[in-house]
């Protein structure tokens, strides 16, 4: 006999929340606090177990190793953020409250942090001089160059001592290099370790990589090869750079399409389109816009939003992933001030079961206060999530330390609070029109000070890097996989189960006794 498999949780939870409201009743919204993950017999012997995979889906081809993203506000995700978060396997989305160039720039700053190969090494003419490559050395950040022929052929390489061997900066560059003759190369086709081990034998800092006609197709750094021994789960793409997302707005489309343009060639890997009111008709405008832009290759992703007809109307538009969450976060007002929101649970499972059967991913922001929460995000059918307030106040945060007393904090703000709108407003960061600015909390153009601001302001104690918060989100997240008996983050949403607590239930968990 065939035992039909149950649905997942998501599927079942969006049936029971759409019937209530076609009802005219108003459902039981479910979120973090109501539920608890009930336990299965598990063959997962450790959380250490090296069976599972905490490989996670972006959007489109764009993966990493664990499901944490940092979120895009200007006091959590800048390029130190992006790059730390990376390199330990989640990944982070620059904010947008930067001008487009900055953006761009700290894009290319993450990106150009690791590579296992560098396929377009820093190259000059034999007869460029040494101020001109002093000056290129400044801009570029290199502390080498390959020197060539038109043909790509390598005639030498000069590094800085060879730099210094001079004091007449007209000197050209093939009298101070290291000819051909005497460098060490590699063939096309050498892998890192490969060539790791040759730059150990050798004692040399690069290897140049040559075609079979000589020609040179990139270069091999010992720098390299010790990132990527010392971070062996960072999220990098085929190239062996780091992932990295920016945030776009809606206001000025063609602005924003202009931002976009600036951010792909960067390097960008996803793009998100970050609005508070995801379901909208800005929204759709610049969706439709990006999507059916052949010069941007790379997903896109929408939000925020928390209907399942939400979901239908972006998918429509060409959405590649959605961002799920009206009001659960930590500096989040909305709720209170609008009155406006979905419950967390039921907002991630609404999306999810329109989402699933289309391919489309599902990123769960705001609200996880616990790495059990985001267990439970995943078990209700978000594929990664995004992260605010429990990356607040680390080390690699922007923002300046404020110190009192003995005391050291950083600011969280929420992107619509005064203060958040004021910075970004000082620094010129978002589209000005005398006095006036495009905002995430509104559709409508806004003074600095509002009158009913929907973020809160927090002023948070310094913690420690990154990297704690991240082992304690792994270690929850892994304990919770082996107790579910999920390996992958795929088994987990179709596998897990919820159990409704109550009061009583939630005094139990956090171990009060009255
Ligand atoms: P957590 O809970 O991780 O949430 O701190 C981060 C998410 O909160 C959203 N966000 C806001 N929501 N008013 C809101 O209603 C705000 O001022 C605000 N600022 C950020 C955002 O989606 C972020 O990823």
């Amino acid at each position: 006999m065939l035992i039909k498999e149950a649905k997942p949780f998501y599927f079942r939870h969006a049936r029971y929340l759409q019937k209530q409201l076609k009802m005219g009743l108003p459902p039981v919204g479910l979120t973090f606090e109501d539920v608890l993950v009930l336990p299965k017999h598990s063959n997962i012997p450790s959380r250490k177990d090296d069976s599972l995979n905490l490989k996670s889906h972006i959007a489109g081809d764009v993966y990493t190793n664990l499901p944490i993203i940092t979120a895009n506000m200007d006091t959590i995700t800048e390029w130190q953020m992006s790059q730390e978060i990376a390199l330990l396997g989640g990944v982070g989305v620059i904010h947008r409250y930067l001008t487009s160039e900055e953006q761009a720039r700290q894009v290319k700053i993450v990106k150009d942090k690791t590579r296992t190969f560098q396929d377009q090494p820093f190259s000059v003419h034999p007869d460029t001089t040494v101020r001109d490559m002093r000056n290129l050395k400044k801009k570029q950040k290199t502390g080498y160059f390959l020197v060539q022929d038109t043909d790509n052929n390598l005639l030498g390489i000069i590094t800085d001592r060879d730099l210094d061997s001079t004091d007449d900066d007209s000197t050209q560059g093939h009298l101070i290099m290291t000819p051909s003759d005497r460098l060490i190369t590699v063939p096309e086709g050498t892998t890192l370790e490969e060539a790791e081990k040759v730059m150990k034998i050798k004692r040399i800092q690069k290897v140049p990589v040559l075609s079979s006609e000589g020609r040179v197709v990139g270069l091999f750094t010992q720098k390299d090869a010790q990132i990527a021994r010392k971070f062996p789960n960072a999220s990098k793409d085929n190239k062996g750079k780091l992932i990295v997302g920016a945030a776009v707005g809606v206001k000025d489309i063609e602005a924003e399409v202009e931002r976009t343009y600036k951010l792909v060639e960067a390097g960008v890997d996803f793009i998100i389109i970050d609005i508070a009111h995801g379901d909208s008709e800005n929204m759709m405008k610049m969706l439709r816009r990006l999507a059916k832009d052949r010069n941007i290759n790379v997903p896109i992703i929408a939000g925020n939003i928390a209907t399942g007809e939400a979901a239908k109307v972006l998918i429509g538009e060409g959405a590649d992933g959605l961002k799920v969450g009206i009001g659960p976060g930590w500096a989040c007002d909305t709720r209170i001030v609008a009155g406006v929101g979905r419950a967390q649970i039921s907002a991630i499972a609404s999306v999810a079961a329109v989402a699933v059967s289309n391919k489309i991913t599902v990123i769960a922001d705001g609200g996880m206060r616990n790495p059990g929460d985001l267990v439970k995000a995943l078990i209700a059918g978000a594929d990664i999530g995004m992260f605010g307030g429990m990356f607040a106040g680390t080390l690699e945060t922007p923002g300046k330390l404020i110190t009192k007393g003995k005391k050291k904090f950083k600011r969280y703000d929420g992107m619509a609070s005064n203060s958040a709108r004021i910075r970004a407003r000082n620094s010129h960061q978002i589209i000005q029109t005398s006095g006036i600015y495009e905002d995430r909390y509104s559709d409508t153009e806004v003074d600095a000070e509002q009158d009913a601001p929907e973020g809160r302001e927090k002023e948070v104690p310094l913690r420690g890097p990154v990297r704690e918060v991240v082992v304690y989100l792994e270690g929850g997240l892994r304990s919770g996989m082996s107790y579910v008996n999920a390996h992958t983050i795929s088994e987990i949403r179709k596998k897990g189960t919820f159990e409704r607590i109550t009061q009583a239930g939630a005094n139990e968990q956090y171990g009060e006794v009255s």
